[in-house]
């Protein structure tokens, strides 16, 4: 089944290493089918010669055998991973090569079990958004990785190898999209219970695109002027949920949980497991530990028995463009 929202289909965004969509992607998936090329072949070298030995009557010189041992036992399997080695190291120096002075500057870091992502202005300020990554197409891209509890990992699989994020320290990660489109990246050092829902939108477009985004995430939240806006802003306000969330321009200030200000233009909820759409949101809102069990959000339980304040609140939050 495909959950299609806003252009954007949950299971069309790739997450496959063997679907590559940048240029350390492509290294790797081109040696991941020599490994497998080389592997098959000496597979059924091996299962060939088994089958021989079982149906062969004929009687063989003790020194063809022994050169048998030693050629296919010793000297070929050396000779192959040997080449195999060679080839996976000859790969390394362009996989490790630091993405040059002036790249972009995206900081991802790990939090139990979301990812809050910050790009820079001109000044060198941040620009705070969380579970989504937009980049350009066709640029090298320097990625800060830190996290602020325990280890994770940063995986965005067709675009290139993983990082672990550890607290207390920067690690540097160069990733080069090389085509544009929808891709998922994910969490992949166990952190805990929600590990496995710990995943962020990739989103790659072309230059003048991601100016645009860049330039709208950068702006305080824009909603509806209207007298039933500022309302249910309120209700916003009212049922606690600024004391984990921003919301630039209103009085939501705390970095607890997820940066919401520019909300209603992301692709997921619950840091990529969810697609974003109203009937989903009042779910996370209200059940938020049946959706995602260990996320330290509490379930608003309460709002089931008041939908007023419920659609107010979903309303509000999908209309912060
Ligand atoms: Cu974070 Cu696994």
């Amino acid at each position: 089944m495909t959950v299609g929202f806003r252009g954007f289909s949950v299971n069309e965004a790739s997450q496959s290493v063997l679907d590559p969509a940048g240029l350390a992607a492509r290294q790797i998936a081109e040696l991941f089918y020599w490994m497998v090329g080389g592997a098959t072949l000496i597979w059924m070298l091996v299962i060939g010669l088994a089958v021989y030995a079982i149906f062969s009557r004929k009687a063989h010189p003790v020194l063809t055998t022994r050169k048998l041992v030693i050629g296919g036992g010793a000297i070929f399997p050396t000779v192959v991973l040997t080449g195999l080695l060679a080839y996976g190291l000859s790969l390394m120096p362009d996989l490790h090569r630091p993405a040059p002075a002036g790249s972009l500057k995206i900081r991802v870091s790990g939090v139990r079990w979301w990812w809050r992502v910050e790009y820079f202005d001109g000044d060198g300020n941040p620009i705070e958004t969380a579970n989504e990554v937009r980049l350009p197409v066709d640029q090298p891209i320097a990625f800060e990785l830190l996290a602020e509890d325990v280890i994770h990992s940063f995986w965005i699989p067709p675009l290139g190898g993983k990082m672990d994020m550890l607290p207390g320290r920067s690690n540097w990660l160069t990733l080069h999209p090389d085509r544009q489109g929808d891709y998922f990246g994910v969490c992949a050092e166990y952190c805990g219970t929600a590990h496995a829902q710990m995943r962020f939108s990739v989103v790659v477009s072309d230059e003048a695109t991601f100016a645009d985004w860049l330039a709208t995430q950068g702006l305080a939240s824009r909603r509806a002027g209207d007298r039933s806006a500022a309302s249910r802003e309120e209700v916003f306000l009212r049922r606690g949920c600024s004391a984990c969330h921003t919301i630039r321009g209103t009085a939501a200030k705390s970095r607890v949980g997820p940066d919401l200000t520019h909300f209603g233009t992301r692709r997921t909820i619950g840091a990529g497991i969810l697609p974003n759409t109203a009937n989903h949101l009042s779910r996370w809102i209200v059940e938020t530990h049946r959706v995602k069990p260990g996320v330290e959000m509490p379930s608003f339980r309460t709002l089931a028995n008041d939908p007023e304040d419920l659609s107010a609140l979903v309303a509000y939050l999908e209309s912060l463009q």
